[in-house]
């Protein structure tokens, strides 16, 4: 298990230690925030040799403008509350690369199984409470991944056990 400290939301840090992104289809949820000074996520996994960005996000407005920019890619507005809003995509899209930011709903994991999981070999989550971090820690290893890294965010929360960054990918 590796640890760091993650300075800025910048993906150029904030999402780096995804191991494999190239030719891979990659489920992006919370994919806004356009208005940063820097790149987008979606923009942040394509220039990583991604084949197909699905992005979520509750702001509708970010979602038009995704559309626009990358039109052969999936951008979808939604909130994601129900573990049915995860599970569905997953299904459809079979991602193998998943990025999670969404502010606490990452819990949702607790109600799903590793059939669920089936497609993905990587998952990068960032975590927003200790409840959170207890359901990633167990349930993760019991769908077939290694947690490989906790960051810290070094600018807002340096305790991982309440907010952080997870990464985990398929155990070997
Ligand atoms: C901190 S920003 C993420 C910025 C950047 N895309 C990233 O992943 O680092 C969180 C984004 O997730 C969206 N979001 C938060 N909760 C959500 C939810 N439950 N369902 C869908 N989108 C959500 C917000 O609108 C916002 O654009």
């Amino acid at each position: 298990m590796t640890t760091k400290v993650v300075h800025s939301e910048d993906p150029l840090e904030h999402w780096n230690d995804i191991t494999n992104l190239q030719d891979k289809r990659v489920l992006d949820l919370g994919c806004g925030w356009l208005f940063q000074p820097f790149l987008s996520t979606p923009e942040y996994f394509l220039s990583r040799g991604a084949s197909l960005v699905v992005g979520v996000d509750v702001s509708c407005g970010e979602i038009e403008k995704l559309k626009e920019n990358y039109p052969d890619h999936i951008f979808i507005c939604r909130e994601i509350s129900e573990v049915q809003d995860i599970t569905a995509l997953l299904h459809v899209y079979q991602p193998q690369v998943i990025k999670m930011d969404i502010e606490g709903f990452e819990s949702l994991v607790d109600q799903m199984n590793a059939q669920d999981f089936v497609s993905v070999e990587e998952i990068a989550v960032e975590y927003h409470n200790p409840v959170c971090k207890e359901i990633l820690e167990r349930r993760l290893p019991e769908f077939g991944f290694e947690i490989f890294a906790l960051n810290q965010f070094g600018w807002f929360c340096t305790d991982t056990n309440i907010m952080g960054i997870l990464h985990a990918k398929r155990s070997a």
